[in-house]
């Protein structure tokens, strides 16, 4: 594409390194937003009259725009050119031809007729969004924290419910009920690909339901200022088919797998984590922070803020105020060995 643009601007270096500037910067903003799962709503894979009312609604408000510039840039060229050059008294400021008037009212009829128009679009989408085609088969409880989401899934008994955290995993083309909690300040969900935004407020459940229509990674976010580190309090949506839904929902209802248990890791995460962070299956009960049980199953941490790598894990561990600084996570002071041997033992935890 560029190569092709390269000839229009041989001739003209600076317009040529101002465009490339331009390009260099927004990409350079743009990045770390659209890394694996873009904060979308243009290109959605939720409901599709949400899509077709916002595109459409567009369309019409550049058209409006590009047609009153037109008749703005006529009206001024075409009568300038007509005024005769003679002395300034001797001007005719107004056209009495034809029937001047008649226009204002055809300009009146069409904006509100189109006006009208988009208005009960608007009114039918509300209409059709404001519940799911289907009952929803999955129900999920998402708990604001400052600053990380709680996930829980409810089943028909206690054994088939389970907490999990910042990712959340629903099957394709179903509608899936959320509830949504706080358990501080306000927050909102929004996940812009899948849903508009609804509010989090403490004392209170408000209920959504998103649906994706195909599978992917869809990046969610709070929307509404929570705090300091409210841009770091994001959350991913994976879409997968029935199947591997399932595989995903037995795997989390399983407690954390024996092969770390007694081992120097999970001592020091008995004193140093346990006391905030859950693991299912072991003494660790903490209820302050994320449930830990399946941590190396989720993509990400810190609430989609560093990828869920080796490297990462140990920077957060050793200094969390350092990546998200005011997060309820402290600083541990924790020593080299013991870090390692934490780490080690989180990454267990699959
Ligand atoms: Cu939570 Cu902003």
């Amino acid at each position: 594409m560029w190569s092709g643009m390269g000839a229009d601007f041989g001739d003209q270096p600076t317009k040529r390194g101002m465009q490339i500037f331009c390009v260099l910067l927004l990409q350079l903003y743009a990045a770390p937003a659209r890394a694996d799962a873009p904060l979308d709503y243009l290109f959605g894979a939720g409901p599709r009259n949400v899509a077709s009312l916002t595109w459409g609604v567009l369309t019409i408000s550049i058209l409006v725009v590009l047609i009153i510039t037109g008749v703005l840039l006529f009206a001024i060229f075409a009568r300038r050119n007509r005024i005769p050059s003679t002395s300034s008294n001797e001007r005719e400021l107004v056209s009495r031809a034809g029937n001047p008037v008649a226009v204002i009212y055809a300009g009146l009829v069409l904006s509100t007729l189109v006006l009208f128009g988009v208005t009960i679009w608007t009114m039918m989408t509300l209409a059709d969004i404001a519940a799911p085609p289907s009952t929803p088969k999955v129900t999920i409880e998402v708990t604001g924290h400052e600053w990380w989401w709680e996930v829980r899934y409810v089943g028909d008994d206690p054994s088939q419910t389970f907490t999990t955290a910042n990712e959340i995993h629903i099957p394709v083309g179903e509608p899936v009920a959320i509830k949504l909690r706080s358990d501080d300040v306000i927050h909102s969900f929004w996940v812009p690909a899948l849903s508009g935004k609804t509010d989090l407020i403490p004392g209170q459940i408000n209920t959504t339901w998103i649906l994706a229509d195909r599978a992917g990674t869809y990046r969610g976010q709070c929307t509404e200022y929570c705090g300091l580190q409210h841009a770091h309090m994001g959350f991913q949506v994976i879409a997968s088919p029935k199947e591997k839904f399932e595989t995903w929902r037995k795997g989390q209802l399983r407690v954390a797998s024996e092969k770390s248990v007694g081992s120097a890791g999970q001592r020091v995460f008995m004193q140093k984590c346990a006391v905030c962070h859950t693991v299912r299956g072991t003494p660790a009960g903490g209820r302050v922070g994320p449930d830990l049980t399946h941590l190396m199953t989720r993509g990400t941490i810190a609430a989609d803020t560093l990828p869920n790598r080796v490297g990462y894990l140990s920077g957060w561990i050793a200094d969390p105020q350092h990546v998200k600084p005011g997060s309820k996570m402290p600083r541990l002071n924790i020593d080299g060995q013991d870090l390692a041997q934490v780490r080690n033992y989180l990454e267990t935890l699959d």
